[in-house]
């Protein structure tokens, strides 16, 4: 088994069958190297989720092939591959869904048959790191957006996977959380190799990968280190300026 390619992209494109009024993605070519960060960049409805579910089978391309620790992403392999690669999802409400927050995220340990003792632990540590321990015998339902999203985020931790996938990690997350994230993230890259993906329309974040990828209408505009990318004109344009937004909330 080879683990040192996290994700491989070999001319993909992909379409949905339904109403999505012409989107096309085109010749999505990349791969993420075990261990490192790879942001993926784009403005709204440009293809960023719907590039991401192909990593873990939820769309399938029309063409090309996508691999993730060079295995093909078909159905023999969904299994082994949703055991190896946790996905936060842009909106929690498609992730958290048992009665109680604890229930939700010793959901994925006990699935791996762990033994009980074992799973109440790596879920209050999980819980714990998220900032959502007191909250564990409450409905996820009645929380917050941010709050069912950390929610959701432990339950991915706690499975332990070799690559993270975030849709969107940070929208609706306050700035104390969101450092905490980024802090913890960081501590997890340190401690163990793991690749993660991201996607995210905000430029703040993308500086903390090492490899960008950046998508407009379906059409990947640029691909490669994220110093470069981020000094690309036609990325620049893509992206728009965040000075302009100083601007105007400082003459408003
Ligand atoms: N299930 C679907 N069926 C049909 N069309 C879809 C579906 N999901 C997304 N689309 C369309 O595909 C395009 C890309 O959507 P996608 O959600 O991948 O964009 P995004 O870059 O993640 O945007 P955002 O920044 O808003 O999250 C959009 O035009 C959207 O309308
Ligand atoms: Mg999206």
């Amino acid at each position: 088994m080879d683990y040192s390619v996290a994700v491989e992209f070999k001319d993909v494109s992909f379409q949905y069958q339904h109403g999505s009024k012409g989107f096309l993605m085109e010749d999505i070519s990349f791969s993420v190297p075990q261990g490192t960060k790879f942001a993926i960049a784009g403005p709204n409805g440009a293809g960023k989720t719907t590039l991401l579910k192909m990593i873990v089978g939820l769309n399938t391309p029309i063409k090309g092939e996508v691999r993730v620790f060079d295995k093909i992403v078909n159905k023999e392999n969904f299994d082994e591959i949703r055991r190896e690669v946790g996905f936060v999802f842009q909106n929690p409400d498609n992730q958290v869904f048992a009665t109680t927050c604890f229930e939700d995220v010793a959901f994925g340990p006990r699935n791996l048959g762990l033994p009980e003792n074992e799973v109440e632990e790596i879920v209050y540590d999980a819980l714990r790191k998220m900032g959502m321990e007191e909250w564990k015998d409450y409905s996820p339902f009645n929380l917050s957006f941010g709050q069912k999203k950390r929610v959701a985020i432990a339950g991915v931790l706690a499975m332990d996977p070799k690559m993270l996938i975030f849709d969107e990690p940070y929208a609706n997350l306050d700035l104390p959380t969101t450092i905490a994230l980024i802090k913890l993230l960081n501590e997890i890259t340190q401690e163990k190799e793991l690749a993660i993906l991201f996607a995210s329309h905000d430029q703040r974040f993308h500086k903390w990968s090492e490899n960008l990828l950046v998508l407009n209408r379906g059409k990947m505009i640029f691909c490669g280190p994220t110093v470069e990318g981020l000094q690309n004109e036609i990325v620049k344009e893509a992206l728009g300026d965040p000075s302009e937004l100083d601007e105007l909330l400082g003459t408003l």
